[in-house]
C-alpha cells in the first residue's frame, strides 16, 4: 500500500521578468538565453512571501482532492530554504492553514519533490498517514548573484503541491545522492561578526559550474529513467508523460532523442518559469491536471536532480478522472 495524487496546486508569483531585462545590468541577451535555455520569463517574488505562495498552492491541492486542512496526517515541504531558517515553512503553511498534524522541511536541492515523495510512500506503508499535503516552494531570487549573468537568469520562484491519500498508484520511487560543494553550492550566510568576519564577499550567493552540472544532469536523467521503468516492469514507451526537472530545455531534448520519445510527453514549463527548483515539477503537473492534460491510467515518470548533488525519480499511475 502507497498512494495515488488526489489533488494538485500552485502559485506563481505576480511579478515576471523577461529575458530583455536583464540586459539592464548584465552583458547577456534574450537571444543567448533563449537558445542555449529554452528559457523567456520567469516569476520573482516581490508583492508577495514565500509562505503565502505556498499557502495559495497547499489550499489549491486541498481544494482539488476535496480534502480539508485538518484531513491531513503531515504536511512536508521541499524548498532549498524557508521564508526563515526556523519556523520551517511547513510549519507557517501548517499553522495558516489551520491543520493539525506534524509538519517539516527538507532540502534535497531541485530534487526536493521526488525526496518528499519518497519520504512520504514510507509513511503510507508504515501505516503512519492515511493524507500527507506535499508542498514544495522556492525563492531562489534571494540567492541570485545579479553580477553573475551565467546563473541569475536561469532561475524563477514559485510553489506546487500535491495531496497523496492512500492508494496504490505508485509503481516506484527512487533518490540517489552524491554529496559535493564544488559545482553547485548556495551558502546563503553572511559570517561577520565582532569576533570573526567572511573573507569571500558573495558567500551567500548561488554560484555554479554551469557545464559539469549540465554533464551530470543529462546522464543522471539517462539512468535514471532507464533504472525507473526498469523497476516499475515497463518500457519508456508505456510511459505517457516525462515530467523532468525544468532546468534547460536541452537537457530534456537530450533525454526525449535518446529515448526515442514524442515530444508531446515532454510538457514544460521552464519557458514561462525558468528553473523553479524542488518546485517545478509539481508546478508542471498542476498545469496538466488543470487543463485536464491527463487521463485516468496515465503513466508519469518524474524525475529530476540538483543540488546536493541529488537526484530521484518516480513512476505514478495517475488515478483522478
Ligand atoms: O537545477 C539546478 C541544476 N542546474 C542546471 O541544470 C544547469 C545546467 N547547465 C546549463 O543549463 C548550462 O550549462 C548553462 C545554461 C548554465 C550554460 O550553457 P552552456 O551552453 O553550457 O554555456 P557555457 O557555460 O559553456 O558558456 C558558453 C559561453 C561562455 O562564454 P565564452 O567563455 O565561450 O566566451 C559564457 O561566459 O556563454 C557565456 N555566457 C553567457 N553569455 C550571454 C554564460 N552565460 C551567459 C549569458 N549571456 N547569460
Amino acid at each position: 500500500m502507497s498512494f495515488t495524487i488526489t489533488g494538485t496546486g500552485s502559485c506563481l508569483p505576480a511579478f515576471t521578468v523577461q529575458n530583455d531585462d536583464f540586459t539592464k545590468f548584465v552583458d547577456t541577451s534574450d537571444e543567448w538565453i533563449t537558445t542555449r535555455t529554452g528559457i523567456r520569463r520567469r516569476h520573482f517574488i516581490k508583492d508577495e512571501t514565500l509562505s503565502q505562495i505556498a499557502v495559495e498552492a497547499s489550499q489549491k491541492a486541498l481544494e482539488n482532492a476535496g480534502l480539508a486542512a485538518a484531513d491531513m496526517d503531515l504536511i512536508l515541504c521541499a524548498t532549498l530554504q524557508g521564508e526563515d531558517v526556523s519556523p520551517s515553512l511547513a510549519c507557517l503553511v501548517q499553522a495558516e492553514l489551520g491543520a493539525n498534524c506534524p509538519a517539516f522541511d527538507l532540502n534535497a536541492g531541485c530534487s526536493g519533490f521526488l525526496y518528499a515523495l519518497h519520504s512520504a510512500a514510507a509513511y503510507f506503508r508504515a501505516g503512519m498517514a492515511n493524507h500527507i499535503l506535499i508542498v514544495c516552494a522556492e525563492q531562489l531570487s534571494r540567492f541570485l548573484d545579479w553580477k553573475d549573468r551565467s546563473t541569475c537568469v536561469l532561475f524563477g520562484d514559485g510553489a506546487g503541491a500535491v495531496v497523496l491519500s492512500r492508494g496504490d498508484s505508485l509503481l516506484t520511487v527512487r533518490t540517489g545522492a552524491r554529496g559535493q560543494r564544488e559545482n553547485l553550492q548556495v551558502p546563503g550566510r553572511n559570517v561577520s561578526g565582532p569576533f570573526w568576519h567572511d573573507t569571500e564577499k558573495s558567500r551567500s550567493l548561488l554560484s555554479m559550474n554551469g557545464r559539469e552540472i549540465f554533464k551530470f544532469a543529462v546522464t543522471t536523467v539517462q539512468n535514471e529513467i532507464e533504472s525507473a521503468v526498469k523497476d516499475a516492469g515497463l518500457t519508456a514507451d508505456d510511459v505517457d508523460y516525462f515530467l523532468l526537472h525544468q532546468a534547460n530545455g536541452r537537457i530534456i531534448d537530450s533525454a526525449r532523442t535518446r529515448l526515442h520519445q514524442p515530444e508531446e510527453k515532454f510538457p514544460g514549463n521552464y519557458e514561462e518559469c525558468g528553473n523553479t527548483s524542488a518546485a517545478s515539477i509539481p508546478l508542471l503537473l498542476d498545469e496538466l491536471n488543470r487543463n485536464h492534460r491527463l487521463k485516468k491510467g496515465d503513466i508519469l515518470l518524474l524525475c529530476a536532480f540538483g543540488a546536493g548533488l541529488t537526484w530521484g525519480s518516480c513512476i505514478i499511475r495517475w488515478e483522478k478522472n
